[in-house]
């Protein structure tokens, strides 16, 4: 692989299996991996623990004064896991209660504020994969590559209630795609970043491929942006 670092920025709908393809892409290429998602999700976590007034700009601006989000490396999962002050919420951040508020909660001006300084910072030194809904548009503008990912409504549905339901045997399906819906319908209509597909980005549907697809073409797109970015 060309030594020249970059910055690769993956965004798209719920579900669509962005995370499984960015961290085997930052493994394949020793390169951080970085899961913007779990930023909004942890906020989420830390304003329904402390019954945060999503109404308030006041009440927001001082919840996030206290809310320290870093990344650690969990040998054990092999995974870089998020810490809301110095407590691993990984376990957390996926519950159906984070999952039904994240995207009111993503979608307010001051916390996308406070999440896209600390990404923009994350990547400075490049060597970085990071997805997310906005990390093309808004992240890293000048990102080398952009990825936009999309997958059939279905696969995505039944992906994600298979995921959750390893963990939750009471979850429906149709709990699952309800909450894709709202997802997707807020993480795209809202003001402030809202999810498109920059016009620079490549699209994968993944719907009919396989993991290994994905990662070769992906792979390939990853030399030929690395060998002009030398
Ligand atoms: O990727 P995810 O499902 O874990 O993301 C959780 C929510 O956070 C999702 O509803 C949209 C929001 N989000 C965002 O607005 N911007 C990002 N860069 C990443 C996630």
């Amino acid at each position: 692989m060309p030594t020249g670092k970059i910055i690769i920025a993956i965004d798209g709908y719920s579900s669509c299996g962005k995370s499984t393809i960015a961290k085997e892409l930052a493994t394949r290429l020793g390169y951080n991996y970085i899961d913007s998602g779990a930023m909004y999700r942890a906020i989420a976590l830390y304003f329904l623990r402390n019954n945060i007034d999503l109404t308030n700009p006041v009440s927001i601006i001082a919840a996030i004064a206290n809310i320290n989000l870093t990344f650690e490396f969990n040998s054990l999962t092999q995974s870089s896991e998020i810490h809301l002050n110095d407590e691993n919420v990984a376990s957390y951040i996926r519950d159906m209660l984070v999952s039904d508020r994240v995207s009111e909660v993503a979608a307010i001006k001051e916390v996308r504020t406070f999440a896209v300084a600390q990404q923009k910072e994350m990547g400075r030194r490049k060597g970085i994969v990071m997805d997310g809904r906005d990390i093309g548009t808004a992240v890293f503008p000048d990102a080398e590559l952009k990825i936009f990912m999309t997958a059939d409504p279905e696969v995505r549905v039944m992906r994600r209630f298979k995921e959750m339901y390893d963990t939750n045997h009471n979850i429906t399906i149709e709990e699952v795609r309800h909450n894709l819906e709202l997802r997707d319908y807020i993480d795209s209509t809202r003001e402030e970043s809202p999810l498109h597909r920059a016009k620079d980005a490549v699209l994968l549907d993944n719907s009919g491929m396989t993991k290994t697809e994905q990662l070769e073409l992906v792979i390939k797109w990853v030399r030929e942006k690395a060998v002009m970015a030398r």
